[in-house]
């Protein structure tokens, strides 16, 4: 078995990132609390750790909406431990420039290099959106973790999304001309084809490893009394692509689009036999989502061989005691690395705090600022 690396984040400092003015942190490598009320700015703390990770924020890619309002520039800087290293990632933005982001003070040429080296995994109260949201809400939440230590993986999406767009202005100028031209379709399907092999595979392996690891995690938070399932919907599930291509040709036409292919995947979200989104209630669908979200913090630990940070907003809102129970006793487990966890009440977080039973430090974030511990 490889050994899985040790990584976290030291310290971080902010500087006019949405609502934080001025902020100095010094965590502990364990846990790590935000205690305040609605609106005091603990989401935008996690927010802040997930922009150095990802060189963008978890809510917001546009960039001049992270800045402070009224300010110019926001920067963030974080000291990281990794691999028994210091590493220090620093990114800023200022209106009409560009975004600098650098690991040990040297920038950035292709952002993209940055992803997944300092791996992490965000769960929110938006990850609802899983659930209830359309198609390509579920094929970014695979795209998203299989791109963070799979470059040929991003690179084959960029060429399909390139090569379909090709596609699909033909499709469109063949109707505004009345004209057809075989030869030249055929040769982007044949493209097509190949590209959406490559993502199919990927996509299918991962939801493969995943699964079961994300149903041994619903079945213990939940108390054992409840199935879930979750499966990969392709048309490549359906045979061989190219004849589905040559098939609905005059269906692509009439629609002046390309009907099919892997820009279509779904996953199908289960409670016993039927969806998720239909009939799972508020706590079902947030454990569901849990125990998503912490299978691919599993799946992302063995790729990247780096236990990833952790980053819980609001997790414990709407479940029951046992539930919550039983997180505490799953988060704690040796098979986690760094955590960050939010809560508005001091009783609530003391309750949890206490069954953790871990090295942790609380920061009382009022209006943006850390007022006490
Ligand atoms: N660019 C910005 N400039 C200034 N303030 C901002 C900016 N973006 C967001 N805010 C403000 O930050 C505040 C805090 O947001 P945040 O989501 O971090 O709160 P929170 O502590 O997580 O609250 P809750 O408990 O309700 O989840 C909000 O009042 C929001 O209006
Ligand atoms: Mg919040």
């Amino acid at each position: 078995m490889l050994k899985i690396e040790y990584m976290h984040l030291q310290s971080l400092s902010i500087l006019d990132f949405k609502n934080i003015e001025q902020a100095d942190f010094v965590f502990s490598e364990k846990l790590n609390c935000f205690l305040g009320d609605n609106g005091a700015g603990k989401t935008n703390l996690l927010d802040a750790i997930y922009y150095l990770s990802f060189t963008k924020g978890f809510f917001n890619s546009i960039d001049a909406q992270n800045i402070r309002h009224h300010r110019e520039m926001f920067m963030l800087q974080g000291k990281y431990i990794r691999s028994d290293e210091n590493e220090t990632i620093s990114a800023g933005f200022k209106i009409g420039q560009k975004k600098q982001i650098k690991r040990n003070r040297k920038l950035y040429k292709k952002l993209s290099d940055h992803i997944g080296l300092f791996p992490l995994v965000m769960i929110s109260p938006s990850d609802i959106s899983l659930i209830s949201g359309g198609s390509d809400e579920r094929r970014k939440f695979m795209d998203g973790v299989i791109s963070q230590f799979d470059r040929i993986y991003l690179d084959t999406l960029l060429r399909y999304n390139r090569t379909l767009l090709q596609r699909n202005n033909l499709l469109k100028q063949f109707f505004e001309k009345r004209f057809f031209d075989e030869d030249t379709l055929s040769v982007y399907d044949e493209q097509l084809a190949e590209l959406a092999g490559v993502i199919h595979k990927k996509r299918e392996l991962y939801v493969n490893e995943i699964t079961p690891v994300f149903q041994s995690f619903y079945t213990f938070v939940s108390g054992g009394n409840e199935t879930v399932g979750l499966s990969y919907q392709s048309c490549m599930n359906e045979g061989d692509y190219s004849r589905q291509l040559l098939a609905c040709r005059n269906r692509d036409r009439a629609a002046q689009h390309s009907t099919l292919g892997i820009h279509r995947d779904d996953l199908l979200l289960e409670l016993g036999d039927f969806p998720m989104k239909k009939i799972g209630s508020q706590g079902q669908q947030k454990t569901y989502l849990l125990a998503l979200k912490l299978a691919q913090f599993d799946y992302l630990k063995n790729a990247s061989d780096i236990k990833p940070i952790l980053l819980l907003d609001d997790i414990f809102d709407k479940l029951d005691a046992k539930r919550v129970s039983k997180i505490i006793e799953l988060v704690t487990e040796a098979r986690f690395g760094q955590i960050f966890i939010t809560d508005t009440d001091r009783e609530h977080l003391a309750y949890i705090l206490d069954k953790m039973n871990t090295e942790h430090l609380i920061f009382k974030i009022e209006n943006g600022k850390i007022v006490g511990k």
